[in-house]
């Protein structure tokens, strides 16, 4: 009951007050009193990932089956439906138990009380036909919030949009960084590598509990996150800046390669992960807290500037971000990137390199970004990434030579072990 209360609250406090479903849930297991133990808490994920994942067929098939549409002074009633849906419909819940929780919950909020019977009927119906509303549910004009349905269509066409809905509904891969040996790792934890050498698993064990973890040999980094910082070719006695480095997975790439790396960001909390991280991988970077716009400093050899965005590309990872963000969420963030790009600039020695990244689908965080770069700064150019950079992936460079990679990309026969986060990145140049 607790895991279910909580999912509903996350679920509710997602989608209207857009707060993240994982900073909802480190509030509930911090709350000592009261609290969520740790297996509530990894039930009380599951059900709201999924019903997140899953939110338009399962809005879809509780409105078919409530006349009147949702009460308007229901209290708590929607969100105990919505998880209640994604059990019958998602989860290995036994349908009474998903139904009689529902109503017990319905019943404990004086708001939602007087509907406790409704609640019983809809349910029941939803449960006797799961099938008829699983195979009437469509990933893009379903399960994706309809103003990312429509760019993406824009943007890629129907049948890139299409693929991008349809891997959103697997599980999220599980890929790890090494520092070396990727054949080795993969033979000990039961996993691949991949063509561009990181390595994916499909264990559910928790991750400090894996062989190496706490030795340090690798982070878990999605295998499109961990391209971005190879395309600055580190090496020992190179001098890089990452920008907005924490929680400093990029930035473990950086200093693994023996690159001399100062990290910046302006979260001093994150920036505590990150020194975390690299202790435990015994990696060395000099941490800066500060707003990157005025962190001033001899120029580096490179920068890499993985800029804040909406995040768009890790919605099969964060279901909940589709639903948080909106359209006018952009205009403030290609402000600010705009802003950073040219600070990255500003700090990279003639001749030096930076690469420019995003983890969103959205063409205005990153070609356009670019292409605006290149026309504002005669200093700079485009130096094209070749297929070869990132393990042969061709599908995954555009013909500008920028990368560009989706959610549907590297799929193969088991979901579990396809797909990549969507990410956009581009190598400049300045003038020498
Ligand atoms: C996409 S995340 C970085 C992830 C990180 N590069 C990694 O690979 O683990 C963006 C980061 O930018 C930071 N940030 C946002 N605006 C900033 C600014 N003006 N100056 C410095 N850091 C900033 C945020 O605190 C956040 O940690």
């Amino acid at each position: 009951m607790a895991a279910r209360v909580a999912a509903a609250r996350a679920v509710a406090e997602a989608l209207t007050l857009a707060r993240p479903l994982e900073e909802r849930l480190a509030a509930d297991l911090s709350l000592r009193a009261g609290g969520l133990d740790p297996r509530d808490r990894a039930l009380a994920r599951s059900i709201a990932t999924v019903a997140l994942r899953r939110l338009g067929t399962i809005r879809k098939a509780l409105a078919r089956r409530m006349e009147k549409g949702m009460p308007k002074r229901g209290g708590a009633l929607e969100w105990t439906l919505i998880v209640a849906t994604a059990q019958i419909l998602f989860l290995d819940t036994p349908d009474h138990a998903a139904v009689d929780l529902a109503v017990k919950a319905t019943r404990a909020d004086p708001a939602s009380a007087p509907f406790a019977a409704l609640a019983n009927a809809v349910l029941r119906a939803i449960a006797r036909d799961r099938d008829l509303i699983l195979a009437s549910s469509d990933p893009l004009d379903d399960d994706t919030p309809a103003w990312l349905a429509q760019r993406w269509r824009a943007t890629y066409g129907e049948s890139a949009a299409r693929a991008i809905a349809a891997a959103h509904r697997s599980e999220p891969t599980f890929d790890i960084s090494v520092k070396s040996d990727p054949s080795g790792w993969a033979a000990r934890l039961g996993g691949i590598v991949l063509p561009t050498g990181s390595v994916r698993l499909d264990t559910h064990q928790a991750v400090a509990e894996l062989e190496g973890y706490a030795a340090g040999e690798w982070w878990v980094q999605d295998a499109a996150a961990a391209l971005p910082a190879r395309l600055l070719q580190p090496r020992a006695g190179m001098r890089i800046v990452d920008l907005c480095a924490a929680p400093g997975g990029k930035a473990a790439e950086l200093a693994a390669a023996g690159a001399e790396v100062t990290t910046v960001d302006r979260s001093a909390e994150r920036l505590k992960l990150l020194a975390a991280n690299f202790e435990r991988l015994r990696l060395h970077s000099e941490i800066v807290v500060a707003d990157a716009l005025t962190f001033d400093t001899s120029p580096f050899d490179a920068v890499l500037l993985d800029a804040p965005c909406t995040a768009t590309g890790t919605i099969r990872r964060h279901p909940d971000v589709g639903w948080i963000k909106r359209p006018g969420d952009l205009p403030p963030l290609v402000k600010l990137q705009a802003q950073l790009i040219d600070k990255a600039v500003a700090l990279t020695r003639p001749g030096g390199a930076i690469v420019y990244c995003v983890c969103s689908l959205e063409p205005e965080e990153g070609e356009a970004q670019i292409a605006a770069v290149l026309r504002r700064n005669p200093d700079v150019r485009r130096l094209p990434i070749a297929a070869d950079e990132i393990g042969g992936l061709a599908e995954c460079v555009t013909p500008a030579g920028d990368l560009r990679t989706l959610p549907c990309h590297l799929w193969g026969d088991n979901p579990r072990r396809s797909g990549l986060d969507g990410f956009f990145a581009a190598r400049l140049i300045k003038a020498g």
